[in-house]
């Protein structure tokens, strides 16, 4: 598959979604080392990161955490705005920390997926999708300032109603590199399901690559959604959280038609690695108490186990807590 100016050679080619408050830089490399292909950062503020353009004050959070990015796999920056000038100028920003060296991210992606009031109230995130001149102008205008950097998309099916197809045509022609379809319209938020039908709609009517996204819940779903779709990528999210193994699974799955399950042992492993890289990249505790209490569920006692998860005040007492689990019960 070709994104822009980046080759990847894996089919399909895997993408880990961006999830704000868990796909931070320490999660992003543990994903991209167990199969997935693209990683992308939770979704920032274009007009953050605008004001740091303009050497304006702005929390380090709006930067910091944005440019740092983790190692394997190709990272994509999202970013959420509600105006062609302020992306631009956010992607403009992006640009140079890249072409100087202080950004290894390799891809922009522009949100226009999120239903978050505290975004659609502004007119950014899914609250465009409602206005497909404006999303061209918008993406016109970043995948000028993104120069040879490719610039993606996120959407869902239309904000009330469905458009999916009118957007992806407004977004192609704007210059996109690639579309990720979510399968459900903004107002649905995460109710229904996800429906990969309207998902092919997209297919049929562009030629960049389209990433099919929505209830990819299981390693078999991979390739479902792509039968369903004919999606060239896939896209998952909350599946991943709980089960990080999901994309190795996945590729086992398309291969062979079955996978190794997730061990117990691979969670507990995860969750070292987690917490060392986490140290290592400075990166906030809480986040790593949010992904021990998604590990651990599912099975005869996780209730309690998240129980004493949520007490934990430190690394060392979180896998203390999933250490204790017992021998002899330890499907995941
Ligand atoms: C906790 C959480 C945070 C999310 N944050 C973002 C985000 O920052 N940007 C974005 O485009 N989508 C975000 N999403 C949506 C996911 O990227 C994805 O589209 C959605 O979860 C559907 O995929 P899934 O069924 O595989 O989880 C978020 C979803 C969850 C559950």
């Amino acid at each position: 598959m070709r994104i822009g100016s980046i080759q990847i050679s894996s089919s399909p080619v895997l993408a880990l979604a961006p999830m704000a408050g868990y796909t931070d830089a320490a999660f992003r490399t543990l994903i991209a080392a167990r199969g997935a292909d693209l990683v992308f950062t939770e979704l920032s503020s274009a007009a953050a990161l605008s004001r740091a353009a303009g050497g304006q004050p702005s929390s380090p959070r709006a930067t910091d955490a944005i440019i740092q990015v983790g190692t394997g796999g190709i990272t994509g920056i999202q970013i959420f705005g509600n105006n062609a000038i302020e992306v631009a100028s956010a992607v403009g920003r992006l640009r140079s920390l890249v072409e100087s060296g202080k950004c290894a991210a390799r891809l922009i992606d522009l949100n226009f997926g999120c239903p978050a009031p505290k975004l659609t109230r502004n007119g950014a995130g899914s609250a465009l999708l409602a206005d497909e001149k404006k999303v061209g102008a918008i993406v016109q205008a970043a995948v000028k300032a993104a120069g040879q950097i490719p610039v993606s998309a996120k959407i869902r099916l239309g904000y009330k109603a469905k458009n999916n197809i009118e957007i992806a045509k407004a977004l192609e022609s704007a210059g996109i590199s690639a579309i990720t379809v979510h399968g459900r319209t903004a107002m649905q938020k995460f109710s229904g399901k996800s429906d990969w039908k309207s998902i092919g709609e997209v297919v049929e009517a562009v030629d960049v690559p389209v990433f099919g996204n929505g209830d990819v819940n299981s390693p078999a779903d991979v390739g479902r959604i792509m039968d369903v779709s004919g999606c060239a990528g896939v896209m998952a999210g909350r599946a991943v959280l709980a089960n990080p193994m999901f994309f190795l699974q996945a590729r086992e799955h398309l291969r062979t038609g079955s996978f190794t399950p997730t061990s117990w042992e691979d969670k507990l492993k995860f969750m070292h690695e987690y917490l060392s890289l986490q140290a290592r990249f400075g990166l906030p505790f809480h986040v790593a108490k949010e992904l021990a209490m998604q590990l651990a569920g599912g099975f005869r006692g996780s209730a309690k186990m998240r129980a004493e998860l949520m007490m934990a005040k430190s690394g060392e007492e979180l896998t203390a807590v999933m250490e204790k689990r017992e021998e002899g019960s330890r499907a995941p």
